[in-house]
Order: C-alpha cells, then sequence, then structure tokens
C-alpha cells in the first residue's frame, strides 16, 4: 500500500519536472554573469588562510586516530583493505588507493571497480597532479585509501588506519557518527560566483533535481519537495523543481557550441564533458549524481538544497551565487560543513516547512539580512572552496596522516614499492608491518 502510494507521488512527480523544465526553458533567462575575481576578497591558497578549515574539519577528524593506541603500520592498510573491503563487494567496488610517489599520483583499484565512481578516483589523481605540477602544492609520498562511494566506510572503532572519504554524518553538536576523514570532491569544480542582478531574479525558490535519482524516505528533504512542489502541490506557488539531467544537457551543448555562456567555469574541458557525460548517466546507488549547473539556480531569488542518499555536492556551487541558499536540514557534511553556519550562510529548514521559509525570504523586511548572508557565503566559497584550495586540503591532510605513522615512514614503504612496472593493488596487499629498510635499522 504504501509503496504503490510513494510510486504515485512519484510518478506525478516525474510529470511535474517535465512541465516545470519546459515552462522554465521557455521563459526569458536573466544574464547570468562569472565573477572569476573579486577585489577585496582573498582566496585561501596558503595552508596559513586554509586554517580555520582545518581546525574545523581536518583536526578532529585526525584526532580519533591520534588517541587510537594501534599501531599505524603499512600493514595497517592492507589489513583495512583485506578486512573491510574484500568482503563486500559493494565496498570494495568504490575502494580505490592513491600512491603518492617523487610528486607523482597514481591510483589503483580492484578489477572490479565499478566505472561509475571513475571519475571521484581520476579527478582526484588529474587535480592533485596538476596542482603540483604548477607548483601550487608538494605532495609528500603516500599511500591512502581513498573511499570514492558516497557512503563512509568508518563506522565508529572501525576503522585501523584514516579512510579517505567525501561524505560522513556528523551531528549537530560537531560530533560524528563515522570516522573517515573528510576530503574535498575535486569533480565539481566552482571556481566562479555567479551572479544574475537581484532585480532580474525570479522571485520564488528553485531546485534542481535528477528525475530518477532516489526522492529519499518520506519526510525527507528531496521527498518533500517532489510531493509539494509538483503542479497543484501545497509548495509549487514557491518553488520550481528542475530537472537537473536537462540542465546537464543545455549547459555542455552551449559549452560545445562555443561557450557564450561561459560554462561553470574553471573545470575547462574536462569538467564540460564531465557534464555532457553525467547529462546522460543514471543516478547510481551510493553516489550523488553530478550536480547541475548553479546557473540555472542563480536565476531564482532563493536555491534550496537538499540531501538525498547523501550530501548534496552542489551545495558549492549554491554557495557562489547571489541567490539565498536554503538547506535542508541533515547530518550529511562534506568537509568545509563544519564551518559553516546556519544564519550565517545559509538558512536551514525542516522539510515540513521548506515553502514558509521561502516565503519569508521574499519579504522586503528581510533583504537586508538575506543579502549578508548571501555576501557571506559568496565570500566563504570564493575563499575556500577553488579547486586549488581544495588540493591544498588534501596536501596537509596526506601530510597529516602520514605523521601518524611515524617520522620518514610512509616515504620508506613508498620507496619499497616496485618500480620496474606499473603499481597494482596487489602491490599494496602485500604491504609488510615494516618498510626494509627499518627492518634493517631495528636489526
Ligand atoms: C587553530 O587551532 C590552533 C590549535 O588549537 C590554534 O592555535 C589556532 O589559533 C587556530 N587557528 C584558527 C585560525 O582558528
Ligand atoms: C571479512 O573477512 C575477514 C577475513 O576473512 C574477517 O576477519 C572479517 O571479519 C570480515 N569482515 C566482515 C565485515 O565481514
Amino acid at each position: 500500500m504504501e509503496l504503490i502510494a510513494r510510486a504515485c507521488a512519484c510518478t506525478l512527480c516525474l510529470a511535474c519536472i517535465a512541465t516545470l523544465a519546459a515552462a522554465a526553458s521557455s521563459s526569458p533567462s536573466p544574464a547570468v554573469k562569472y565573477v572569476s575575481e573579486r577585489p577585496g576578497w582573498q582566496r585561501a591558497w596558503t595552508h596559513e588562510a586554509m586554517e580555520p578549515l582545518y581546525n574545523a574539519s581536518l583536526r578532529p577528524d585526525l584526532d580519533v586516530f591520534r588517541g587510537r593506541i594501534r599501531l599505524l603500520s603499512g600493514l595497517g592498510v592492507a589489513n583495512q583493505l583485506r578486512r573491510y573491503h574484500m568482503n563486500s563487494s559493494r565496498v570494495k567496488r568504490g575502494t580505490a588507493v592513491v600512491v603518492v610517489r617523487g610528486g607523482r599520483v597514481t591510483g589503483l583499484t580492484f578489477e572490479d571497480f565499478n566505472p561509475a565512481f571513475r571519475i571521484r578516483l581520476d579527478s582526484v589523481v588529474s587535480e592533485l597532479q596538476r596542482h603540483q605540477d604548477a607548483g601550487h602544492i608538494k605532495l609528500e609520498d603516500s599511500v591512502f585509501i581513498l573511499n570514492t562511494r558516497d557512503v563512509p566506510v568508518c563506522s565508529l572503532g572501525y576503522c585501523l588506519v584514516p579512510m579517505f572519504s567525501p561524505v560522513k554524518e556528523v551531528r549537530p553538536g560537531g560530533k560524528a557518527y563515522n570516522e573517515d576523514l573528510l576530503v574535498p570532491l575535486m569533480a565539481y569544480p566552482s571556481e566562479q560566483l555567479v551572479e544574475v542582478e537581484p532585480a532580474d531574479k525570479i522571485p520564488r525558490g528553485g531546485i534542481a533535481i535528477h528525475a530518477d535519482e532516489p526522492a529519499g524516505s518520506e519526510g525527507s528533504c528531496r521527498w518533500f519537495v517532489r510531493k509539494f512542489a509538483r503542479p497543484g502541490g501545497a509548495a509549487a506557488e514557491w518553488i520550481d523543481v528542475l530537472e537537473a539531467g536537462e540542465l546537464l544537457k543545455q549547459e555542455a551543448a552551449a559549452a560545445a557550441a562555443g561557450g557564450g555562456k561561459g560554462g561553470e567555469g574553471g573545470g575547462g574541458v574536462e569538467a564540460r564533458r564531465a557534464m555532457e557525460v553525467a547529462a546522460g548517466e543514471r543516478p547510481v546507488s551510493g553516489m550523488a549524481a553530478y550536480p547541475a549547473p548553479a546557473a540555472a539556480l542563480a536565476r531564482y531569488r532563493v536555491a534550496l538544497s537538499c540531501d538525498s542518499q547523501a550530501a548534496n555536492p552542489g551545495l558549492a556551487g549554491l554557495l557562489a551565487t547571489n541567490s539565498l541558499v536554503l538547506k535542508g536540514r541533515s547530518n550529511w557534511a562534506e568537509y568545509y560543513y563544519r564551518l559553516l553556519q546556519d544564519g550565517q550562510h545559509y538558512i536551514e529548514f525542516d522539510s515540513a516547512f521548506a515553502t514558509e521559509v521561502v516565503k519569508e525570504a521574499m519579504l522586503k523586511s528581510q533583504a537586508a539580512k538575506y543579502a549578508a548572508i548571501v555576501e557571506r557565503a559568496q565570500r566563504f566559497a570564493y575563499t575556500y572552496l577553488s579547486q586549488r584550495s581544495r588540493a591544498l586540503y588534501f596536501e596537509k591532510a596526506i601530510s597529516e596522516y602520514n605523521k601518524l605513522f611515524g617520522e620518514g615512514y610512509m616515504q620508506a614503504t613508498v620507496a619499497d614499492l616496485p618500480t620496474d612496472r606499473p603499481l597494482a593493488m596487489s602491490d599494496i596487499l602485500a604491504l609488510p608491518m615494516y618498510p626494509s629498510t627499518w627492518r634493517q635499522g631495528l636489526a
């Protein structure tokens, strides 16, 4: 019975998404401006400038392992893979190992790695390499496990070594449900501020959703939006639901046709290709879909963000727009969420009150307050969320992770890996407790 009701709600909602998408594309679109540099604002392109973010996220994530009396050896990495990753095919198919050796970044996977998660690994490898080659970062030799799924791996007490992950659940007080070490997603660059003249904005809320992505459980943010923002629904007067796949297709086509619209920028050819591919792909279980271009939502006075199966990776792009971001309440967190504040950078809402919150955001009396929130959000995105800042975060995460194993340990471990042939996962599984130079030292 309940299933049927859900299926119906979903059918209605697909129809509604199509209708609204058509309506949106036929109305004249206000001009979108992409801003790469804002005088007076600073990008966090040094570790010193990134410190607030390290304090809010990286340090607490690492402290779990500092406080744990366990030998963090190379064998720990191998054992972790054996014990946790290899006997769950779901986890295994989303597990990668990244090796940094002499400034070269390599990604390794098991033979049955799910190709849908490849974008997550490849973007980390290529972006770290790009920033290393440009001299923006100087990566230490290291071997770490990268979880490419939007499903945390380290339930409390389980992980033998830190797991680099894109999301985990964090309680409102800041305490995490999972012990994964959060690192930035590199797959969805959002390098520029995206702006539409406030007077030209559509005086409503907008949200972009992939039509066939799971809506989440009853009462969840996505579920609410789909159910009530459909034509005739209680929220339809205030909220437009756009089809994310359609927006990605349009953006990719515009970029291919000469980039007249500016594109999302910063990501270059690769990001455009990824967008193109993403537009044609069906959402995958265990991974949030490619986010819609922020420009589509910058046209609205208010941009809504709902998490579904994990944190919405489109949030960074929304914060970079000059639209007020309304974020559905959720425990999902990416690496930068613990530095964001409700009421400072966005307004949090409970799904049942989405309409009320959108309505209030339209009030003239609230304009100054909301303009200040928008400015703080844009400044946050500009400061911390560029690819270069993300690469710095990775560099710091790797060096702090290395320290956990002891001085010189990772360097000696990496030095033992074969150099006369391409590395394979089996080389990682064969890591000994101590690197050879240490064993000689111990003898
Ligand atoms: C970060 O934390 C350290 C150690 O607690 C502290 O000394 C430093 O002032 C903090 N930095 C910022 C920018 O909050
Ligand atoms: C996976 O397999 C290992 C070795 O066979 C075993 O020790 C471990 O408990 C298993 N883990 C899970 C989660 O089933």
